[in-house]
């Protein structure tokens, strides 16, 4: 039978025991991480979230609690009392090793079966049994860092925004479903058959709504919910540190928002992130990087050739000009050597996951060799080497394409793909910027029409709001991402205020004035009731923590997160339920879909 801690109670955490403390009697309790039985001598080291204490059993202890020390094993829950005293060798690797605690009891709280893998800092177990014990993983000290340090964030959030005026509100979780960007979650109700809430996927209406109510200035760390295809930094449930603001312009928002990035660098890692942040374009982003997100910790910059290969006799190129797109290129430098004809033929391989139809290279190594050079003119040739600044040592890499995004982001990733293989990426600093001046939409070639680049109710620049109709490709928004180091952290936007503007907004968007009632209709009848001018932002938080802690899995900053098939091994979700749920929710499965 497992033993209580009547009559005792915790004096200390275990990592938190220091050369100060020798003499005291203390109570600590935990973990075994190890037991080691040296025949007179007995060491067990204990963990609790701070870190690991040593307790030591000799010739001093009694011989009921030396073999109780005796049968403990990995994983046990005990509860030590004792003395602090010096240790004879020390461990200075460890911030309690010059002490330990010469036990005078132990009670084992809890018995532990042999874990399917050992509780260690840096695992190399398959994540699937990782996440299938995820309980056993959150052990680890490393992720229990993680989840501190994602405590400490959101607290810094509650502060800073507290600090500023802003108002937490909770919006609800069961909405109407708006389908436009990714796929919502669907509740069913049972009230009403037939008919579903939808999980949000942010805030984003009712805080609007707020700000029309009159809240002025809002905040909320909100869950939100996307069931989009999964990546190393997305997960379907996650959580947004959301803001909106009213009476305010671009300026005010991006003051408070950069305000607390600032401050989130400066708590949790001791950095000092010098303000205000620096600012690229969209187009310049593109044009420079390849890349909405750009990470400004490399060069490798992008170069436009197309304007020296007006007429080329090269096919690919010429026929890329031809349909409006452009021939675009990356230097790499002094590597020439090192990357090997077979490494760049992978490469071309690689580079067709991101749309590309190929990819033409000069390796300027000792012996100069290239894919294209054959087929243009010699001036051509020696014009792109100049462009690119091509030397000896230098490969040259260019992408043509008829549409202009599949260079871009091609070249956007080669860029981040060589930097990383080379060692390019100075990894001592931070890199955030703002990306501004967004499109106003983008054009789905799926769905035939214009779609929202952010969402429908972003304002488009004063300047190009006669263009909404007329030209709607270059039309430019009021809207503008905070990026660090290649991630997106964050984005938001000013909204539309006027109703007549965001009626404009949806026709442009292709929705009939019907359509747009029957998806956004409380918004816009609301709109009708005084709007202030208003803008906010919101940034995903596993984000932040991410980029933050330097770790390149969203998982590592999720306590139980999903994985990319959005199912959760663990608990087993999604599961099966009860026909009698099911019946009651009035829902019948298609056939042949009851047991998949
Ligand atoms: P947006 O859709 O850009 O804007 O989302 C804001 C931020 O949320 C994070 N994020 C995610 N994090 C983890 N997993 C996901 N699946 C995921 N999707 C998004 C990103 C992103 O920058 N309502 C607007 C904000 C506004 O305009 O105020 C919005 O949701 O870090
Ligand atoms: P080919 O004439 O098809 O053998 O192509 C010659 C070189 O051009 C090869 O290195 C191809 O990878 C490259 N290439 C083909 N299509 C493109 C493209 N759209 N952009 C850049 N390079 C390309």
């Amino acid at each position: 039978m497992a033993e209580t801690m009547t009559g005792l109670k915790r004096t200390h955490y275990c990592g938190t025991l220091r050369p100060e403390h020798i003499g005291q009697e203390v109570v600590v309790c935990g973990w075994v991480q190890r037991q080691r039985d040296l025949g007179q001598l007995i060491f067990i080291d204990l963990r609790d979230r701070t870190g690991i204490v040593q307790l030591a059993f000799d010739e001093g202890t009694s011989r009921d609690i030396f073999q109780k020390a005796f049968a403990v094993r990995a994983e046990f829950v005990l509860l030590a009392r004792g003395l602090v005293r010096e240790r004879t060798s020390k461990n200075m690797e460890i911030p309690t090793g010059e002490i330990e605690v010469e036990v005078q009891e132990l009670r084992v709280l809890a018995k532990a079966e042999t874990p399917p893998f050992e509780v260690l800092e840096d695992s190399n177990v398959k994540e699937d049994t990782r996440l299938k014990y995820r309980y056993l993983d959150l052990r680890r000290p490393n992720l229990q860092r993680n989840i501190i340090a994602r405590h400490k964030l959101v607290k810094i959030a509650h502060d800073y925004f507290d600090r500023h005026g802003f108002i937490e509100i909770e919006t609800p979780d069961l909405i109407a479903s708006t389908p436009e960007g990714a796929r919502d979650y669907l509740v069913p109700s049972r009230v009403f058959p037939g008919s579903f809430f939808a999980l949000p996927q942010s805030p984003q209406l009712y805080k609007q709504l707020l700000m029309l109510s009159g809240f002025d200035r809002y905040m909320q760390v909100a869950r939100c919910f996307r069931d989009e295809d999964l990546r190393a930094d997305r997960q379907p449930e996650f959580t947004q540190i959301d803001f909106e603001m009213s009476f305010v312009d671009q300026e005010d928002v991006m003051a408070i928002g950069e305000g607390f990035i600032q401050e989130a660098y400066r708590e949790i890692c001791g950095v000092e992130i010098p303000l205000p942040l620096p600012r690229l374009t969209w187009d310049e982003a593109m044009r420079r990087f390849g890349s909405d997100k750009p990470d400004l910790r490399f060069g490798l910059e992008l170069t436009d050739v197309s304007g020296l290969l007006q007429g080329t006799g090269f096919k690919v190129f010429a026929g890329a000009l031809a349909e409006g797109g452009s021939v675009r290129g990356i230097c790499l430098k002094g590597e020439a050597e090192k990357l090997s004809r077979k490494e760049i033929d992978k490469l071309q391989e690689w580079i067709k996951a991101y749309g590309a139809k190929g990819l033409a290279w000069t390796r300027l190594a000792e012996k100069e060799t290239s894919s294209y050079e054959k087929f243009l003119t010699q001036e051509e040739s020696a014009a792109i080497r100049a462009a690119m600044g091509a030397e000896p040592g230098d490969v040259l890499f260019l992408v043509a394409d008829g549409d202009n995004s599949v260079v871009f982001a091609s070249l956007g990733a080669l860029r981040c793909e060589l930097a990383r293989r080379f060692d390019l990426i100075d990894a001592s600093r931070p890199c955030l910027l703002w990306v501004t001046d967004f499109p106003q939409f983008e054009y789905s070639k799926e769905e035939d029409r214009y779609v929202a680049m952010h969402h429908p109710f972003t304002a488009p620049r004063d300047e190009d709001l006669d263009k909404l109709e007329s030209d709607p490709g270059h039309v430019y928004a009021k809207a503008y991402d905070m990026v660090a180091n290649g991630y997106e952290l964050g984005g938001g936007s000013i909204r539309i205020n006027d109703p007549e503007v965001q009626e404009r907004m949806f026709q442009a968007l292709g929705f009939t004035p019907e359509q747009a009632q029957a998806r956004f209709g409380f918004l816009l009848n609301a709109f009708r009731y005084g709007a202030p001018p208003h803008g906010g932002m919101a940034w995903g938080l596993e984000r932040i923590m991410m980029v933050l802690l330097g770790v390149d899995n969203i998982r590592d900053v999720v306590a139980f997160p999903k994985v990319a098939s959005s199912a959760e091994p663990m608990s087993g979700a999604p599961g099966r339920v009860d026909p009698k749920q099911l019946a009651e929710l009035g829902i019948a499965l298609l056939p042949g879909e009851e047991n998949t």
